[in-house]
């Protein structure tokens, strides 16, 4: 079978791009990186990439009068390498409607709890804050909300007494680096079908 071409989209450190990049050579996703996009010249994603065969490169959003035009950018560059599915890994900019809907059903995200609970920013933070037992990470179907979309997977994580955000967000980190390329196999093996905010996984035949 073709494999599917990812477009990765990233603003900072880049360990699940690292993740991601590990399953598809250990033949654990059957994918091909099409482009790494990344909105921040800084970004420590960008560095990472240097000496890997996969092609990098920075749009960055501060030369862009309008939200419109910096995503006109991003969604040729992802066209100009034939990406099939959009994968944002810590990537820190809103998507708007108009971007959304050139890959309706075509983008996921991963997010460090279980949502709903906790969307946005600092979200170790608010469940540490909040004074949950359990919490984890989420990967699911971009909409146009914050974290909204409808939950192709998720896993828990526990809270213990003595967590901080740091210790807290690195057991959920290990967590994320397993999760997302597993959501990914599924979609590239063709088993998720969406049906309103309802996610099937398919079984394999
Ligand atoms: C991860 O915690 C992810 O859940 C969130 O942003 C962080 C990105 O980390 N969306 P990295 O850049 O993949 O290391």
């Amino acid at each position: 079978m073709k494999k599917t071409v990812i477009g990765v989209l990233a603003s900072g450190r880049g360990s699940n791009l690292q993740a991601i990049i590990d399953a598809i050579q250990a033949g654990r996703l059957d994918a091909k990186i099409g482009v790494v996009i990344s909105d921040n010249p800084e970004a420590n994603v960008l560095k990472r990439m240097a000496g890997v065969d996969i092609q990098a490169l920075c749009i960055d959003r501060r030369l862009f009068a309008s939200r419109r035009q910096f995503e006109d950018a991003v969604a040729e560059e992802l066209a100009i390498h034939h990406v099939e599915l959009v994968v944002l890994a810590g990537f820190m900019r809103i998507l708007s409607q108009y971007f959304i809907d050139r890959f309706a059903g075509k983008i996921m995200n991963i997010h460090p709890s279980l949502l709903p609970a906790f969307p946005g920013e600092n979200a170790q933070a608010q469940a540490l804050a909040y004074g949950v037992k359990v919490t984890g990470c989420t990967v699911h179907f971009v909409d146009a909300g914050m974290d909204t979309g409808p939950i192709i997977l998720q896993e828990a994580v526990p809270v213990l007494g003595t967590d901080t955000v740091e210790t807290l967000s690195e057991r959920i980190l290990h967590a994320e680096h397993i999760l997302y390329p597993r959501a990914l196999a599924l979609y590239c093996a063709g088993r998720l079908t969406a049906a309103g905010r309802h996610v099937n996984i398919i079984d394999k035949e």
